[in-house]
């Protein structure tokens, strides 16, 4: 419809910065669990609905031929070929305890293989525009396809990080994430116990987006994590990979919830064998 991909991004910062001004604002001095999902580790709190509420609202005055795809509240189709993918509070476990690192992720993407039945799929994805903002922590992340990545404005640069192209994994600061399945975390630390003596050390940072923005400003030299959500991902995906960070799964193909790894490309190989040899 002759929107570009900057109209796109201004549009993600917009909401973001609005849900993240009310989740941030409106966090009460003792945030009450409203219910728990999957497991009784996996907490919504009132927070995380009001904010994805306020996020559909948004985007149906700004973008109201367009599908949003949410954490809390599932799929609701459009009809002009893009989804907005949003997560109002990535890293609800920080916010339950008033850590200062969740964010609001707000990303929207073209997929020719999704429909009314059919949910955007990271495989088949192509992610235009995102924002990842966290307000605790007063930083904002935004990349469009083609545009680069920036942090509060400022653009990152898409070189190879403090050590160059020898990057190897005895130097490698790794982080990763775990779900909240009691099965599937039980893998996690059987994975972790076999990577993390080959490592320089591993952060557990607690809010998905957060940590892949993170090898996108060098924070860390890697991510890795099994078992995401669209939502936890697609925005941050985009400030990666646009700063040349490689990010597949554990086999190389797209990344998606069966596994993904972040890492600049001098790291990205020996990692995945990493992950092998520990049996991810
Ligand atoms: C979670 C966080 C966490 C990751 C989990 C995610 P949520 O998202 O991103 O760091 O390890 O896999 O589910 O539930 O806080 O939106």
């Amino acid at each position: 419809d002759g929107t570009s991909v900057a109209d796109l991004l201004a549009v993600a910062e917009r909401v973001a910065r609005a849900a993240g001004r009310l989740v941030h604002e409106g966090r009460p001095a003792r945030v009450e669990v409203a219910a728990t999902k999957s497991t009784v580790t996996d907490v919504v709190t009132a927070m995380d609905t009001a904010a994805e509420q306020l996020l559909r609202e948004e985007l149906a005055a700004l973008r109201p031929d367009d599908g949003v795809l949410g954490e809390e509240h599932g799929y609701e189709p459009g009809t002009s070929g893009l989804t907005w993918v949003v997560d109002p509070i990535d890293g609800t476990v920080n916010y339950l305890y008033g850590i200062p690192a969740y964010a609001v992720s707000v990303a929207v993407v073209a997929d020719p293989a999704a429909g009314p039945d059919r949910a955007p799929d990271p495989a088949t994805w192509r992610v235009l525009a995102g924002c990842v903002h966290n307000p605790a922590g007063a930083e904002t992340w935004t990349a469009g396809a083609g545009l680069g990545a920036r942090l509060d404005g400022v653009l990152l640069q898409r070189s190879e990080g403090p050590q160059g192209a020898e990057a190897s994994l005895e130097t490698a600061l790794v982080a990763t994430g775990f779900g909240y399945d009691p099965v599937r975390r039980a893998e996690q630390a059987a994975v972790l116990a076999g990577l993390l003596p080959r490592v320089r050390d591993v952060r557990r940072i607690g809010t998905a987006s957060l940590d892949l923005c993170g090898v996108a400003a060098r924070r860390t030299d890697a991510y890795y994590e099994r078992g995401l959500n669209p939502w936890d991902f697609a925005a941050a995906l985009l400030v990666a990979t646009e700063t040349g960070v490689r990010v597949t799964d554990f086999a190389g193909g797209p990344a998606g919830g069966a596994g993904l790894l972040a890492a600049r490309p001098a790291l990205h190989a020996p990692l995945l064998q990493a992950l092998a040899d520990a049996g991810a």
